[in-house]
């Protein structure tokens, strides 16, 4: 909270400037300015990166912000693996469709998430465990592992790294456990390139959704769920055009993306796959 009237008005001014490059059209979010805020509204995802490798105490404080998010129960289900190897970089960024990112980042952080070590405890306990094979507990690690990874993206922003999630590890989620020498129980939820943020090459920041699409006060509202979306359409283009992006609709890219079966890149078998990395998902 600020006490002086202009720095009140500095602060507004900021945030009408976060705003305005997050929606691209009038959105009030008040007078509560600070660098929190300005890093979380500020994200965007990086896929350019200077050959320059992150250093170790980075990735500690990025995992120390990681564990210091909310966890279910405060199980703590979720590991990560932190990938450097070149070789080991590229085997994975097969299974991911060889992306870009992956091979110039020149870290990658595998976030997982970890049953096997509450099995163990229930093991050494003399407990069945029986919790852990139902859907619930999957989702437990699931969630565990985002909360974590988020918070450590948000740490790393704010040291002037860049990253971007690889979701496309899960294409084939068992040749990753193959190479990450994964035991039973443990599921790679996504990946996380890591590095120094080219600046010949900047990202920027992707404009989102109004609020109005997404926010619901008190009960769901029906009529907000496609309100708005011709114009965003036109921001989405405009913000496309900027970055010499493919130019298409955000509502046809949303169709492509959940259309067909195909578009899940081998996904649609993922509850098989993750049955046999030991999860039964009852
Ligand atoms: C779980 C998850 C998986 C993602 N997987 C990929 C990916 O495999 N490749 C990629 O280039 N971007 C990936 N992204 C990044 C999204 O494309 C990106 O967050 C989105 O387009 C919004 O852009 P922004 O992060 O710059 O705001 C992923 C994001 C999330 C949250």
């Amino acid at each position: 909270m600020t006490t002086s009237l202009a720095a009140k008005e500095t602060d507004a001014d900021r945030l009408a400037a976060l705003a305005a490059q997050r929606y691209r059209e009038a959105q009030h979010l008040g007078e509560e300015w600070n660098e929190t805020i300005e890093t979380l509204l500020s994200h965007r995802s990086v896929r350019s990166y200077l050959p320059k490798s992150v250093p170790h105490a980075a990735v500690e404080l990025a995992v120390a912000a990681a564990q210091s998010a909310p966890s279910s129960s405060n199980l703590q289900a979720w590991s990560v693996v932190a990938v450097e190897d070149a070789e080991r970089r590229s085997r994975l960024n097969a299974v991911a469709g060889n992306q870009r990112q992956i091979a110039q980042a020149p870290l990658l952080l595998v976030w997982l998430a970890d049953l096997a070590r509450p099995r163990a405890i229930a093991a050494e306990g003399g407990s069945a465990a029986e919790g852990l094979d139902y859907v619930e507990s999957f989702l437990l690690g699931v969630i565990d592992a985002a909360l974590a990874a988020q918070n450590a993206v948000v740490a790393l922003e704010a040291l002037g790294l860049g990253t971007c999630y690889i979701g496309a590890i899960r294409n084939d989620p068992e040749t990753v456990a193959r190479e990450l020498a994964l035991p039973e129980g443990v599921f790679p939820v996504f990946g996380l390139t890591v590095g120094f943020p080219d600046p010949a090459q900047p990202a920027a920041v992707k404009p989102r959704l109004p609020q109005s699409t997404v926010l619901h006060r008190e009960q769901y509202a029906n009529g907000a769920r496609t309100r708005d979306l011709a114009t965003y359409n036109k921001v989405m283009r405009s913000f496309q055009a900027e970055q010499a992006m493919p130019s298409i609709d955000w509502t046809d890219q949303v169709r492509n993306r959940i259309g067909t079966v195909e578009a899940l890149k081998g996904r649609h078998v993922l509850a098989a796959a993750a049955r046999r990395l030991g999860f039964k998902l009852q």
